[in-house]
């Protein structure tokens, strides 16, 4: 359905939920699709619209660390992090409560639930309108490029989503940072728009290296995800002329194909601009029938490193 504005429609929204919909709803990281995490059917919803492998769990948004500790047994280190980072594009994992509400759906078979608190006024107006925690993966069909604006959740989902809230373009741009958290243990399980170094520089230690990667842990942690149609080449300082071209500070090009993810260099910038300037370069690839996209190096500190990771993502051969 069409995007809509949220003022007088919040409650639309959330009686969509209540009643076992899907609203997609804006975070600050990228658009979400909401459902009400407590209701087995909405949860499998989720899944059907996205087209999703049932092997990958769901962040379960929350109000903050009251609502966080029915779910999850909340250590002083997961604590520690969320009084830190949330609100905010952290998502903390750690044990399940064996009474936990929420759908088993959202764990996927693991003993774990994934929790976030999104520093976003409207994600965080529907918690609370609700007063449901709400499972959101990204409003994307699976293994496609995440949406920052309302139009791209449009694009990719259609009918599947009951209700689109439309707050504007998502401020950050790239998804959360997953963190495990394992008694004293913080290992993240796909880098975000929370960085290492935030990470420890709070914790006052390293973080611990990510455990067994038997099960995927983080769809992130898929070889091939955040797919554009168009093949993309990485680390390329000069495009062929029939490539489409994404910049980076001086690693720029002056074609009709070609866009700079921050002239200045900045990688929040970057952040932001990331998801719709690949999705815009991929449909210029397809109507002026280029051969590809190529990408700029993209330094490897601070946001650079989730950039890095959904670029490397983005370039590995599709199964
Ligand atoms: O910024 C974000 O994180 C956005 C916004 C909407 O909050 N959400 C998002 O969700 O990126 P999604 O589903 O596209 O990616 C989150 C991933 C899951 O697919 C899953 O692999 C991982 O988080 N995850 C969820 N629960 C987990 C768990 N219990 N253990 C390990 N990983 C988990
Ligand atoms: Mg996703």
């Amino acid at each position: 359905m069409a995007p809509t504005t949220h003022r007088e429609t919040l409650r639309d929204a959330a009686s969509v939920i209540t009643g076992g919909g899907l609203v997609a709803m804006p975070t600050e990281t990228v658009y979400g699709l909401a459902a009400d995490a407590t209701n087995d059917k909405a949860v499998a919803r989720i899944f059907e619209a996205k087209g999703r492998p049932q092997f990958n769990p769901l962040i379960v948004h929350v109000t903050g660390i009251d609502m966080a500790e029915k779910f999850v047994e909340m250590n002083a280190t997961a604590k520690q992090l969320a009084v830190r980072f949330w609100p905010g594009p952290l998502t903390i994992v750690g044990p399940r409560r064996a009474d936990a509400s929420v759908s088993l759906l959202v764990s996927a078979g693991l003993d774990t639930v994934a929790l976030r608190m999104p520093d976003h006024p409207t994600a965080q107006a529907l918690i609370n309108a609700t007063r449901r925690p709400l499972a959101a993966p990204s409003a994307n069909r699976s293994g496609s490029l995440s949406p920052t604006r309302a139009g791209h959740v449009e694009q990719s989902l259609g009918n599947r989503v009951d209700f689109i809230l439309d707050d504007g373009p998502c401020v950050i741009g790239i998804e959360s940072t997953i963190v495990k958290v394992d008694g004293e243990q913080v290992s993240i399980l796909r880098a975000g728009a929370i960085t290492r170094e935030d990470l420890e520089d709070t914790l006052g230690r390293p973080l611990a290296a990510p455990g067994s990667l038997t099960k995927p842990q983080a769809p992130g942690m898929l070889e091939s995800h955040y797919a554009p149609h168009a093949q993309l080449r990485l680390n390329v300082k000069t495009p062929e002329a029939s490539e489409a071209f994404l910049g980076f500070g001086d690693i720029t090009d002056d074609s009709p194909y070609a866009l700079n993810l921050s002239v200045g260099g900045d990688l929040r910038e970057a952040a932001a601009n990331f998801f719709a300037y690949l999705r815009a370069l991929d449909t210029l690839c397809e109507n002026k029938h280029l051969n590809g996209i190529a990408a700029a190096p993209i330094p490897q500190t601070g946001l650079g490193e989730a950039i890095n990771d959904r670029l490397k993502r983005a370039a590995a051969p599709r199964s």
